[in-house]
């Protein structure tokens, strides 16, 4: 068994991320065999409550959102029993003499090797505290390893993300923190460096010579759900594009690395980071846009406006859209511009990667046809998986009328794939960073991000407006067609 026994420690084991993924995660995981005989997880949260009434929790949150159908009986109990819960306050250094003494406990019962891994799923303004608490009381001096695993946001711009790092890495060194980025998790982001690297026949092309335009599509149809609070001080471009939309910028446009390991591929994709073009306040006007939706149709009926959403600031400025142009500055892609997009309350869910490749020269043969259609590899994320590529054919029966036709493949049209956090929980217990954020990597993506910000805060201009239920405002698609482009996604 090359996974090892190990103790998972979740902070903020009530909260919705731990209902709505981790346990779902941890479920799956163990029914799939993928983790080893000998584990136990340890949940943290503020609320007291009895250990049948946590394993309750627990099963619920199985039933409602995991993948697999849970088993009840005693396979069920010799799940459940690998729980415990401790209650107490986490910003109470003293209090953790006793979540280490139930570590302890449960070692001594099964051989679990000292191996811990501390899940932090709270606010990250506790971050610091709880790593700092985790040394004092002697949790993370142990025999086996330790590993430290944060969700975002890891900070809110570079200088405070930078803080955060010094504060938890007093505790942990770089290798063993994982930082999440659930996007990284997801089968098609991962499928990315494989359909790169392991097909000779798109490498030649994939450069400023054949590719036209690449552009980067996650768009959402709710609104701001019940996380208003955090939301309006925050918005789109931290929210999304600070890590998912950036995250796949970096996967997309890396050169090929030495060796496919966990660093050579990190360090490629840091190359990326620092030759991406940073803006300047003229650029941001130029290249940026943000917008805010207004009441429409979003689905289920008429919704209302971001700033009529309750906990939002009726005046907000807040944006829940943005698109850009990006360019990275290197041989390989001078010229290409990146476009991305990312909203709420837009038309449809779909998270998308379409390469464009360049029109043919002068429209060599089909010039009676004005319409060729551009060649396109589109990696489709969410909600469907898979790949089309898109290439042109003779219309049957006819002589030479020229037809796009789409050749697809299906990543999840037999069994379902499993959840990013699954993978990602996975990796973390086998003690594989890969699919986690470097430090230089968020750094410098806060880097690319404080500007814009800077720049918007400085204006304090209210962002485009765009109906609720369409692809954003008008300004998006003008930014695109002013350069002869159009979006693919959602035509
Ligand atoms: C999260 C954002 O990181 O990603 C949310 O905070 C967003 O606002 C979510 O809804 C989107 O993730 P997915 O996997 O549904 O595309």
């Amino acid at each position: 068994d090359s996974i090892q026994p190990f103790v998972l420690l979740i902070f903020g084991a009530t909260g919705d991320l731990a209902k709505r993924k981790l346990f779902p995660a941890l479920y799956n995981l163990y029914r799939d065999n993928f983790l080893n005989k000998e584990f136990a997880v340890i949940g943290v949260g503020r609320t007291e409550m009895e250990i049948s009434q946590f394993r309750l929790f627990i099963k619920e949150s199985i039933s409602e959102f995991g993948r697999l159908p849970l088993q009840e009986g005693a396979e069920w109990e010799r799940f459940a029993a690998r729980f415990d819960y401790i209650a107490f306050d986490i910003t109470e250094p003293d209090a953790y003499t006793s979540l280490l003494a139930v570590v302890e406990e449960r070692e001594r019962k099964t051989n679990l090797m000292g191996n811990r891994m501390f899940y932090l799923a709270i606010s990250p303004q506790l971050f610091g505290t709880v790593s700092n608490s985790l040394e004092r009381s002697g949790l993370t001096n142990t025999a086996g390893w330790k590993r430290l695993v944060v969700e975002k946001p890891f900070g809110h711009d570079y200088a405070s993300a930078k803080m955060l790092n010094e504060e938890i890495k007093c505790s942990f060194t770089e290798e063993e923190i994982y930082r999440i980025d659930h996007y990284l998790g997801k089968e098609m982001v991962q499928n990315i460096q494989v359909i790169r690297f392991a097909n000779f026949m798109f490498e030649p092309l994939w450069n400023n010579r054949y590719i036209d335009n690449i552009q980067i599509t996650a768009s959402e149809t709710v609104g701001v759900e019940d996380r208003a609070s955090y939301y309006d001080c925050t918005g789109a471009l931290l929210d999304m594009v600070q890590n998912h939309m950036l995250q796949m910028v970096m996967m997309v446009c890396m050169e090929p690395p030495g060796r496919l390991n966990t660093e050579a591929i990190r360090d490629e994709k840091v190359k990326v980071m620092h030759a991406l073009r940073r803006y300047n306040e003229e650029e941001v006007d130029r290249h940026i846009v943000r917008g805010q939706y207004t009441a429409g149709e979003g689905g289920q009926g008429v919704v209302c406006a971001y700033r009529e959403e309750p906990n939002v600031n009726p005046a907000s400025i807040t944006e829940t859209f943005v698109a850009a142009r990006l360019f990275i500055d290197n041989f390989r892609w001078a010229g290409v511009p990146i476009y991305i997009r990312t909203g709420k309350r837009m038309q449809k869910k779909v998270t998308e990667i379409v390469i464009q490749f360049k029109a043919l020269p002068n429209r060599l043969y089909f010039n009676k046809n004005d319409d060729v259609a551009p060649n396109l590899l589109i990696f489709r994320i969410n909600p469907r998986e898979g790949i089309t590529l898109l290439l042109n054919a003779k219309k049957q029966g006819t002589d030479s009328q020229v037809v796009p036709i789409g050749m697809e493949y299906c990543n999840d049209c037999g069994d379902a794939s499993p959840e990013a956090y699954e993978s990602l929980l996975h990796d973390a217990i086998l003690g594989d960073p890969a699919f986690f954020t470097r430090w230089d990597e968020v750094s410098l993506a806060w880097k690319f991000i404080d500007p814009i910000r800077r720049t918007w805060d400085k204006n304090s201009r209210a962002p485009e407006e765009y109906p609720a239920g369409t692809w954003g405002p008008a300004e998006s698609n003008e930014m695109i067609l002013n350069d002869g482009r159009r979006w693919w996604t959602g035509e």
